[in-house]
């Protein structure tokens, strides 16, 4: 059986995503830290054998003591909303989140960081302060782009 990591997998799509891995028969580690997700998102799967939860900030050191065949990172309070309450966890979940889960996919050898980050749109009314959020916004994506296409070149990898 292979084994998927969903960091961000009390959130909105990481919850489904382990939902829909556990049933196409993967094992599931979900790891998230709960600053926007809920555990009540995935609570009809923290009993299935197939699944553990972790408590994790993806920033920190991560050691996870099983092998893991695939790593998804959703670890992230990018929303529109989440961003503008919490600029510096984006940058830190995007920045050292990103680096820290592209060392566990090298760790266990695989060649493939799979995300999501939406795009922060607006209108030409935006106010100061939300012109400043999504300014924060830009670079917490340019630090997750930035390593990704680094170390994509460092390694070959995708
Ligand atoms: N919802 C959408 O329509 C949409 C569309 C495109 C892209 N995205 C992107 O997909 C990702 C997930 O979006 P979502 O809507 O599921 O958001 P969400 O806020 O519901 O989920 C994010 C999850 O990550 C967790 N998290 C945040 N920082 C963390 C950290 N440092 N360590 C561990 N866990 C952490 C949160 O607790 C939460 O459970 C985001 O990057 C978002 O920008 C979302």
């Amino acid at each position: 059986m292979k084994t998927c990591l969903v960091a961000g997998g009390s959130g909105f799509i990481g919850s489904w995503l382990c939902k829909d891995l556990l049933k196409k028969g993967y094992r599931v580690i979900c790891a998230d830290n709960n600053i926007t997700g809920h555990k009540s998102n995935i609570s009809n799967i923290l009993s299935n054998s197939n699944f553990s939860y972790i408590e994790q900030d993806v920033s920190q050191p991560m050691k996870i003591s099983e092998h893991v065949d695939y790593v998804f990172h959703l670890a992230s309070p990018a929303s529109p909303v989440h961003y503008q309450k919490y600029p510096v966890e984006t940058l830190l979940a995007n920045s050292l989140g990103t680096l820290n889960l592209l060392n566990l996919a090298k760790e266990n050898r695989k060649r493939r960081l799979t995300g999501a980050m939406s795009i922060p749109t607006g209108h030409g009314r935006a106010t100061t302060k939300e012109k400043d959020s999504r300014k924060h916004w830009y670079q917490a994506f340019q630090a997750s782009h930035g390593l990704l296409s680094g170390y994509s070149t460092l390694t070959g990898h995708t």
